[in-house]
């Protein structure tokens, strides 16, 4: 081989080596696009796939007279969702706002800063979160302190007298505590499907 032909393969070689080093640093640097992206679609997109018939389910609260209009009480329901077998964890407690005969504001007790629980003070009419201060006001809106919104609120009927609610999972920031009109199930009572309130259809 001549010195020319010689410096020739060489070259080769080394172009050949910086095309393949080239190709793994685009692969890497892909890779690590997608696992940037990963967590921001599933952000964005995770409610539209999300099945609410097996995350939510309607939890009778009780005699909606055991709610004094004007005032907020606490109620627990046991989680139908998780199950039995989790004991106490199960119990899950919210606030039930009734703002007139017919109509109430129900609010999971979770704070939207960090998920501790809020307590509410009837005298100021504010509920406060005890980690760092979140305080909101009697309709849930968000008052003061880290979260970065109101409380999350359950949807609710009133069928023959009871109240439920539609519960199980809990909201945060990308599961809403409200679930798409469309994707609630109907209430059954009787053979008989509800929805705000109203017999939709027979089962
Ligand atoms: S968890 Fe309520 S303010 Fe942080």
């Amino acid at each position: 081989m001549t010195d020319s032909e010689h410096a020739n393969s060489e070259e080769t070689s080394t172009s050949s080596r910086r095309g393949f080093m080239f190709k793994i640093g685009a692969g890497l640097v892909g890779i690590g696009g997608l696992l940037i992206a990963a967590p921001v679609l599933g952000y964005i997109f995770a409610p539209a796939f999300t099945n609410w018939e097996k995350r939510r389910a309607w939890i009778d609260l009780g005699e909606i007279k055991q709610f004094p209009v004007g005032e907020t009480v606490l109620a627990v329901y046991k989680n139908p969702i998780f199950g039995p077998t989790v004991g106490e964890a199960n119990e899950i407690p919210c606030w039930v706002r009734r703002t007139s005969d017919s109509t109430f504001q129900i609010f999971y007790i979770n704070c939207a800063h960090l998920g501790c629980p809020v307590h509410w003070f009837a005298e100021s009419k504010l509920f406060m979160c005890p980690c760092h201060g979140g305080v909101y006001y009697e309709d849930g809106s968000r008052a003061s302190g880290p979260p970065p919104r109101g409380l999350y609120e359950y949807d609710w009927q009133v069928v023959r007298s009871k109240l439920y609610v539609y519960g199980g999972e809990i909201p945060n920031l990308q599961i809403p505590g409200k679930t798409p009109k469309d994707d609630i199930t109907p209430l059954t009572v009787d053979g008989v499907g509800y929805l705000d309130g109203k017999a939709v259809k027979s089962t």
